[in-house]
């Protein structure tokens, strides 16, 4: 049976995940979620799965947008595996919902707890505790590998009520508070001109001007940017001077770049 992971990742925990899963799923086809892969049509055949990292306990509005326009056949086995760094109360439910708008639905999800790149509120776990996380995470994808070959379903737990209306919007707020204020990251004077931040973008929102990048109000929050400077040129206001810059260990910029 033909399967295929669609992933997103900025910092590689996704990716990582996604590809360590394909491994265990008789070398699943991986496909990146990014604007060029967004503009083709995807017909799709046999399981279809998610492997993405979490945005204000809900999902990246790009994977949203990804699902609304991939052609799904009925009865797909569809799972989907969230990233994380310690919040994840409504990402499943959010591509349920999605899913079901085309007459699909999720069979299977999981959620695997990471290092936190979200640098704009906090600083990425020591050393330490990144390890112990990594060792962790091995034995999750593992143990979900396991139930997708066996094709499990897992109940999705609904979000109702009070709690429900106040994820949803602290997820709209933040979402809004944010992507669209992207004139908040700028480049410091130890930017060497390299272009990476334009070229590992994932909605093609940095156009270099004058040898520096300039942020063109598109942006998904995804960090990749910031993340990945060589230098730590890019900061977000006055909240990411002091932050240690975040990537998976087995990742390198160029597995990132759409
Ligand atoms: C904009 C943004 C919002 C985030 N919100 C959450 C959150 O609500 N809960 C959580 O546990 N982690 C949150 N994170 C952390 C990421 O989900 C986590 O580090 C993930 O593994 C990153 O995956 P990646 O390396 O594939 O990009 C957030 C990160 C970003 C950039
Ligand atoms: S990645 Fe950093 S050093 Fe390279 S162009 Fe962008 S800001 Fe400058
Ligand atoms: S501009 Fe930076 S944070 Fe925004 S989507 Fe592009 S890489 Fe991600």
């Amino acid at each position: 049976m033909q399967r295929t992971i669609f992933y997103l990742s900025a910092t590689g925990n996704s990716l990582f995940v996604a590809r360590e899963l394909a491994k265990l799923l008789d070398e699943a086809n991986l496909i990146p979620i990014n604007t060029h892969t967004l503009a083709k049509m995807h017909d799709m055949e046999g399981m279809i799965g998610f492997v993405f990292p979490v945005y204000f306990c809900g999902i990246p509005m790009l994977l949203r947008e990804f699902i609304r326009k991939l052609q799904i056949k009925p009865n797909t086995y569809i799972f989907s595996v969230a990233t994380l760094g310690g919040g994840d109360f409504m990402s499943h439910q959010q591509i349920d919902q999605v899913l079901n708008e085309k007459q699909a639905k999720l069979s299977y999800h999981a959620s695997i707890v990471m290092p936190g790149n979200y640098q704009l509120m906090y600083n990425t776990a020591s050393q330490e505790r990144q390890l112990k996380l990594f060792a962790n995470a091995g034995k999750s994808v593992d143990a979900i590998a396991h139930d997708i070959n066996q094709q499990k379903v897992t109940p999705l737990k609904p979000r109702k009520g009070l709690f429900a209306r106040l994820l949803d919007s602290y997820y709209r707020k933040s979402y809004a508070n944010h992507g669209g204020k992207d004139y908040n990251f700028h480049s410091t004077e130890a930017c060497i001109h390299c272009e990476l931040c334009a070229d590992i973008c994932p909605v093609q929102n940095i156009q270099m001007k004058d040898g520096k990048p300039v942020w063109q109000g598109k942006c998904q929050l995804c960090l990749a940017c910031l993340h990945w400077c060589p230098k730590q040129a890019i900061q977000y206001s006055n909240k990411t001077q002091k932050k240690r810059r975040y990537h998976h260990p087995e990742v390198k910029a160029e597995d990132i770049m759409p």
